[in-house]
């Protein structure tokens, strides 16, 4: 049931994230709905590692931004656009972006005062970035190597349901 959702953290991260894997793929199954499905995953991640926010932002090809899209956390930026902030910089660079520090990253887009680290995970369809996977932490670097390699898979099941998706 939804509402039994519950990852054990005891065992560390590597050990939730393989658990976590097999629930959401278990959540996203059967269901062809993106929005459904994504603000699902976006609930999921939230609920299991109490993070600030977690969300999707959605490329907007036409407008060159990313649109926000379903996330958990306080009211964020709706808009951000192309070439500024870590979630622009995800796009642009197709690839996993870890900012230790947001601080310290040139041109960060701060839609919360509290954020202190983040990361962002593109999701690549056939080449083409489609949108992004954004987590902000209230801690200084509080993503390690098992929440990059935990949290790309999950990007990697969202890209292989993507075109089956309406
Ligand atoms: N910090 C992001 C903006 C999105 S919010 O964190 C939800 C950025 O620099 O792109």
């Amino acid at each position: 049931m939804a509402d039994d959702w519950h990852i054990d953290l005891s065992a560390g991260r590597p050990a939730a994230y393989r658990e976590l894997h097999r629930s959401i793929l278990a959540l996203i199954d059967g269901e062809t709905s993106r929005m459904a499905n994504l603000a699902n995953v976006a609930a999921a991640l939230f609920s299991s590692f109490g993070w600030h926010w977690v969300g999707f932002y959605l490329v907007d090809s036409e407008a060159e931004e990313l649109v926000l899209g379903p996330f958990q956390g306080p009211v964020a930026c709706t808009r951000l656009r192309k070439g500024k902030g870590v979630c622009a910089a995800a796009w642009s660079r197709q690839e996993l972006v870890n900012v230790p520090d947001v601080e310290a990253f040139p041109g960060h887009v701060a839609c919360s005062q509290f954020t202190r680290s983040e990361l962002v995970i593109p999701i690549v369809v056939e080449g083409e970035v489609m949108g992004v996977l954004d987590i902000d932490s209230i801690e200084p670097a509080d993503f390690d190597d098992a929440d990059e390699a935990g949290l790309a898979a999950v990007v990697r099941a969202i890209e292989s349901h993507w075109s089956y998706w309406k």
